[in-house]
Order: C-alpha cells, then sequence, then structure tokens
C-alpha cells in the first residue's frame, strides 16, 4: 500500500512553489474574489481511511461537479428515459458552448455541459416535490453531512450574469426540450451550482460512484450498471474540451467546476478530491490536475 499521507505532503509542496496558479473564474462576480492560494487534496479510500493536505475543510462552490449529483438523482427518480433527452457523446468544445447545441436539433451532447445540465435541472423540477430542498436533502443523505448548504450570494450572482444560461434554456424551450419555464429551471440550476463543499465532504458525498452505488451511509442509491455509465460519462465528458486531456494525464473518472474543485476515483479504490481555484485556458483547475496527475503516477493507481 503506497503512502498516500507522505505522496500527499509531496504534491502538496509542488504546489505551494508552482509560479503559475491559473486565473480565478471572473464571469460569476462572486466567485471573483476567492484566493488563489487555497489548496487542497483530500483522500477517501475504500477501507475507510482518510488523508489530506492543506485546506481540505475550507468550503468552495463545486459549481459542475454538482452535474455528477443531479445526473444520478435524475436516473434514480426516471432511469433510462434521460437518455432520450440528452446524448451521451464527449463534445469536444467549452462548457458553455451554445453551437452544437443548434446542429444537434436541441439534443445536448451530454448531461455535463451547460446545456445538458439545464435538462437534468428540468427532469428535477418536474420530478421533485419541492426541488431546491429536495436536492439539497439527496446531496446531504448521500454524506450523511446535514451541513451542506448552497451559498445563495453565489446562485444570485450567477442569475443576473448568466445570460448564456438564458440562451441555452431559451434554445431547449424552442426545440421542446424543455418542459418547465425558463426561469424556474435556471433558479434550480444555479442554487444547484452554488452548493459549498470542502474537499472533505465532497470525497464523502462522492463515494457512492467508487462502491457500486452504495453511500456512505451504506443505502443503495444507484444500480451497478448505472454507476457504471455516470463514471464512463465522468471519463469521456467530464472535463469538457480537455476530457481526453484528463484521461491522458490522470487515467481516472473525475467531474471538475469553476470554483477549482475536481474530484475524481478509481472504483473500489477511493475518491480523491482536490481544490485550488485558479484555472486554465479550458476552466478547469491548473493545480488541481497536476496534482491529480502527480497522484496516479506516483501511486500507480488508475484505470489503465
Ligand atoms: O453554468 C455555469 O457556467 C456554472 N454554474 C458552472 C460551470 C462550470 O463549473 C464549468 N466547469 N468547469
Amino acid at each position: 500500500m503506497p503512502d498516500f499521507q507522505a505522496i500527499l505532503e509531496s504534491i502538496y509542496q509542488d504546489a505551494k512553489q508552482a509560479s503559475d496558479k491559473g486565473i480565478v473564474a471572473t464571469y460569476i462576480p462572486e466567485l471573483a474574489h476567492i484566493d488563489k492560494n487555497n489548496f487542497a487534496i483530500h483522500l477517501r479510500t475504500s477501507n475507510g481511511k482518510c488523508y489530506g493536505v492543506g485546506d481540505f475543510n475550507k468550503l468552495f462552490s463545486i459549481q459542475s461537479i454538482s452535474k455528477v449529483l443531479a445526473l444520478s438523482k435524475a436516473i434514480s427518480l426516471i432511469g433510462e428515459s434521460v437518455w432520450d433527452r440528452i446524448d451521451v457523446e464527449p463534445s469536444g468544445h467549452p462548457f458553455n458552448q451554445l453551437a452544437l447545441l443548434e446542429i444537434n436539433n436541441g439534443i445536448p451532447r451530454n448531461p455535463f455541459i451547460n446545456s445538458g445540465a439545464i435538462v437534468i435541472a428540468d427532469i428535477l423540477v418536474s420530478n421533485l416535490e419541492n426541488p431546491k430542498e429536495d436536492f439539497l436533502n439527496y446531496v446531504r443523505e448521500l454524506s450523511g453531512d446535514a451541513s451542506i448548504n448552497f451559498n445563495i450570494d453565489v446562485a444570485h450572482s450567477e442569475q443576473s450574469t448568466g445570460f448564456k444560461n438564458f440562451a441555452a434554456a431559451n434554445l431547449l424551450k424552442s426545440y421542446k426540450n424543455l418542459n418547465n419555464p425558463v426561469d424556474k429551471v435556471l433558479d434550480f440550476y444555479f442554487y444547484q451550482c452554488s452548493i459549498e463543499m470542502s474537499c472533505s465532504q465532497l470525497s464523502s458525498v462522492f463515494y457512492l460512484f467508487a462502491n457500486n452505488g452504495k453511500c456512505l451511509q451504506n443505502k443503495l442509491h444507484l444500480t451497478g450498471s448505472q454507476v457504471k455509465r455516470v463514471n464512463a460519462l465522468m471519463l469521456t465528458c467530464g472535463f469538457y474540451d480537455e476530457a481526453g486531456e484528463f484521461a491522458f494525464e490522470v487515467g481516472l473518472p473525475g467531474k471538475s467546476g469553476v470554483g477549482g474543485g475536481i474530484v475524481a476515483l478509481l472504483p473500489d479504490h477511493f475518491v480523491i478530491s482536490t481544490w485550488s481555484p485558479g484555472l486554465n485556458v479550458k476552466g478547469n483547475s491548473k493545480l488541481g490536475m497536476l496534482a491529480l496527475e502527480q497522484f496516479t503516477t506516483k501511486t500507480k493507481l488508475s484505470i489503465f
């Protein structure tokens, strides 16, 4: 068994010295003031051990990482019919690109680009009694952590500036791939993205994807084959037009968010979460990707 704590410490030392830490996302004004010197890694292994370095108990905005949780909830509510409205192909384009949506007649390429996540949000709005509250409770239940919450300032900040998401939702509506009103779906979507977690909480919430669908509380939320599909989508679509690069360098299913978080996992082995708010040009955490590459190289633990 590798000395996980020593490996995380050495990655942390390298990251602290990095001269280029990337650029913090500013298109959501509330995220623009986050200090890019924050850095954290947290590892939870399947045999119940946890390791961490840096600010692994500090909260950050999980943003697009929430799309995996929303997809899981949608699959557990309506099963395979999710795929009548969304494709499962990598987009090879940025997360907020709209051209492909038009070319594909309103069918998003996958559930992790924004248009796909907005269709998932529409499914949740249709199928949950109190969508925001029920979704938050689902996330809390996965981890057994009732302290997880929305950041309302972040949600409102995106609500007042998220013009491309309004464009995506309107485009979806024009193709009849949105059943609820645009404002209602986006209100849910912005709240969903605003959820805050620490790396340590993120590793707990994502535990079910490394554990055949059973969450940390030992409750079965997804079948083995549903988990296989969600993990396949994280591998092929989790990093937008950098999904190939992430598979090439890191070799794990994972998901990023513009808050600078990344979560990745090796089924039956571990969940690892990183946070470094500076992003690369593709919108993924620069040092987070580097840290995960070092982790799988040093431990020789990847799906490949
Ligand atoms: O919709 C948006 O643009 C954000 N709420 C989420 C984007 C995001 O996190 C992309 N991931 N790297």
